[in-house]
């Protein structure tokens, strides 16, 4: 069992550099937790104050409600997949496995289990036939794979994982996101990973930690970052294609809050309207976030819809992606299911036409102009 609490830790480097604020974090016992966010933002520096590879300037984390602030990292009970593979040169494949288990005194591994633990994890990982060889005859993702088993061979409370997949090609991308779900189930451990790809982040998290500038934006499940996000930067950076925004205003007539965008003046549906008067909001300026595939085409004469024009249409096959500059100030992208469309509906389609787009107020997000933070769903973090 393990658990991880991070209360209030703080990064300084010697530099200066402040690379981690104030970060608070509760992790449950084997749960999966993403850290993921842009180049920079103290994901790597996060994992290796936990490790015990990088001291922490203020705060304290807890590993079983002991604080490990002053714990050697070897004692902390900790397996580590590193960004840079970080493998032996002189060590042959299997070496480098075996390394970790060799360290353990009390009490020692035999042989016997250290190679069973070896080929057991090289199996998994599809690296059986490079067991002798050395790491520098190795492709890079190769070699990332051998840290992946170096770390699995051992038996830790807590496995962290930074952005081990990052030097595999897409395919063997998919093949190990799906084996470290495997993995994952068969390996009694509590799971941090690191990664910049929000694909990732979705698959694997039972919960995603979202950084920025050192900040955490928003501590969610999957489906509640890409539903409620906290802020206009969460919003924009789960999902792909990415979310649209708008400048729009918020207005309130009676009972009935409106957004107006460009041409359009929508009715804002029960649920929020509701949210907003509990928060007593009246009118202001806002912006208006709705993802590709929620904006849909008005093939019919309708009053209430934003015009504009196609610029590229993207055939995926099973669905269209159109770039439309709305206003001439803005391209935006819209994501239209083609089983759906007549012959006549997918000429109208194409690059260089004039097209109607309608909004459900369900499907919208509501973003502080001045803040950036969500209008209905901000939590705090
Ligand atoms: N040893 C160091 N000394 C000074 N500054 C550092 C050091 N290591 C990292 N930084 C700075 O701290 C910040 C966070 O770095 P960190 O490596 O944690 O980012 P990251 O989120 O892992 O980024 P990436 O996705 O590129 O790996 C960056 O601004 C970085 O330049
Ligand atoms: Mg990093």
């Amino acid at each position: 069992m393990a658990t991880l609490k991070l209360t209030n830790v703080k990064k300084i480097y010697d530099n200066n550099v402040v690379a981690v604020h104030n970060f608070n974090l509760d992790i449950k016992d084997k749960e999966f937790i993403v850290f993921v966010g842009p180049s920079g933002c103290g994901k790597s520096t996060t994992l290796r104050m936990i490790a015990g590879l990088e001291e922490i300037s203020e705060g304290t984390i807890e590993i079983d409600d002991e604080i490990v602030n002053d714990l050697q990292p070897k004692d902390r009970d900790i397996a580590m997949v590193f960004q840079n593979y970080a493998l032996y040169p002189h060590l042959t494949v299997y070496e480098n496995m075996a390394f970790p288990l060799r360290l353990k005194k009390n009490p020692k591994v035999s042989e016997d289990e250290i190679f069973n633990r070896v080929i057991n994890a090289a199996d998994i990982l599809g690296i059986t036939d490079y067991l002798m060889r050395k790491p520098k005859n190795l492709s890079g993702g190769q070699r990332q794979r051998v840290s992946i088993g170096r770390a699995m061979v051992r038996d830790s409370k807590v496995f962290l994982m930074d952005e081990p997949l990052s030097n595999l090609d897409a395919k063997l991308r998919n093949q190990m996101r799906a084996e470290i779900i495997e993995l994952r189930h068969k390996i009694d451990s509590t799971f941090i990973y690191v990664t910049h790809d929000q694909t990732e982040a979705m698959t694997l998290g039972d919960r995603i930690v979202i950084m920025k500038d050192g900040y955490i934006q928003q501590v969610d499940t999957p489906q509640n970052v890409f539903d409620k996000p906290n802020n206009l930067f969460v919003a924009g950076f789960i999902g792909s294609p990415q979310m649209n925004f708008f400048d729009a205003k918020l207005s309130k007539e009676g009972e009935d809050y409106y957004v107006e965008v460009g041409e359009v003046k929508l009715l804002i549906d029960d649920k929020k309207r509701d949210i907003l008067k509990e928060k007593d909001i009246n009118e202001k300026d806002i912006i208006l976030g709705i993802r590709p595939d929620h904006l849909k085409v008005s093939f019919e004469d309708n009053e209430n819809t934003i015009k504009g024009k196609i610029i590229v249409n993207e055939m995926m096959g099973s669905e269209m992606h159109l770039h439309i500059n709305v206003n001439n100030k803005q391209d935006i992208i819209v994501i239209v299911p083609t089983i759906s469309l007549t012959k006549s509906q997918k000429e109208a389609l194409q690059a260089g036409k004039e097209i109607d787009l309608e909004f459900d107020s369900k499907l919208i997000h509501l973003f502080d102009s001045e803040t950036e933070e969500n209008i209905i769903y901000k939590k705090e973090c």
